[in-house]
């Protein structure tokens, strides 16, 4: 059966883990060959070793978000193991874990932090993969925003985070009006509770889970593979005319 990327060559930056590293897989199942760019070679070699079992193409380059040079230099390569970029996904950021906190309790270190790695990081991906999107005629930019972006929390604020992931949506619509004319479209993703390595605190906690289900219509979290159906269908053709949009998955939480 035909995948739904047949052809296509995918660079997903944050990869190693959580939705990235289930969109790889993902990605990888629908037929596009894959580039990973991430900190975490740990954990990227077994995603890795997991696609090359399958006979999938998989490719890894260490880079960190924050340095703007070794990103270049890791996606001009990702683009010659590929041979081409049509795919990117700049997924790749610290949370609330790292870079929590009101604007009086952050520490400016942290966060310039944010910023470095989460908008900072994905400027610095989106600037080294457009020449490749050129290339290859057009493309698909996707950039995980979040929806602490869209609402305030109460419950664990985190300033610096949600004022990262708002710049991101800021920086999709902008970026869509300046390169739909050359076919690359780009739009963010802004999911809710994903239960990954940065929320593994709050399933781990009876109490605090219970808290944040409790405001979510659907009255649960979300698994990576459900976000990374939303980069699948972002990515892919299906999306055609999708440019500049953000595609919300939440369980509601922000509608309620
Ligand atoms: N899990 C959630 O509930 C949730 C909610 C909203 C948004 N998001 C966003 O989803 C995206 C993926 O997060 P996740 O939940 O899968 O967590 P995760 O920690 O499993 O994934 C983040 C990935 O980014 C990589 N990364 C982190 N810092 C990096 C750096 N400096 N350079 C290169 N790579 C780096 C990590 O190694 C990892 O592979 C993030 O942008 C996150 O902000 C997650």
């Amino acid at each position: 059966m035909a995948g739904r990327l047949d052809g296509k060559r995918a660079l997903i930056a944050g990869g190693a883990t959580g939705i990235g590293a289930a969109t790889a897989r993902r990605f990888a199942a629908e037929g596009a060959s894959v580039a990973l760019l991430d900190t975490n070679m740990e954990d990227a070699a077994l995603i890795a070793a997991e696609l090359t079992r399958a006979g999938k193409a998989i490719h890894l380059f260490e880079a960190d978000m924050a340095d703007l040079g070794a990103v270049a230099t890791a996606v001009d390569n990702a683009a010659i193991a590929l041979a081409g970029i049509d795919i990117v996904f700049a997924n790749a950021a610290v949370g609330t874990v790292v870079v929590g906190g009101t604007v009086e309790s952050i520490e400016p270190e942290r966060w310039d932090l944010a910023f470095d790695i989460n908008a900072r990081g994905v400027y610095a991906v989106c600037r080294a993969a457009l020449p490749h999107l050129r290339s290859a005629g057009g493309g698909s930019i996707i950039i995980t925003s979040s929806s602490s972006a869209l609402t305030g929390t109460s419950t664990r604020p985190t300033h610096a985070y949600a004022a990262t992931k708002g710049a991101l949506i800021a920086l999709t619509r902008a970026m869509a009006v300046t390169y739909g004319p050359e076919r690359i479209r780009v739009n963010a993703i802004a999911p809710g509770f994903v239960r990954t390595r940065l929320t593994n605190d709050i399933v781990a906690d009876p109490e605090l889970l219970a808290a944040a289900v409790a405001s979510i219509p659907l009255g649960r979290y979300a698994e990576p593979e459900e976000l990374a159906a939303c980069a699948l269908f972002l990515a892919s053709d299906d999306a055609s005319f999708v440019h500049g949009a953000v595609l919300v998955a939440d369980g509601g939480q922000t509608i309620a």
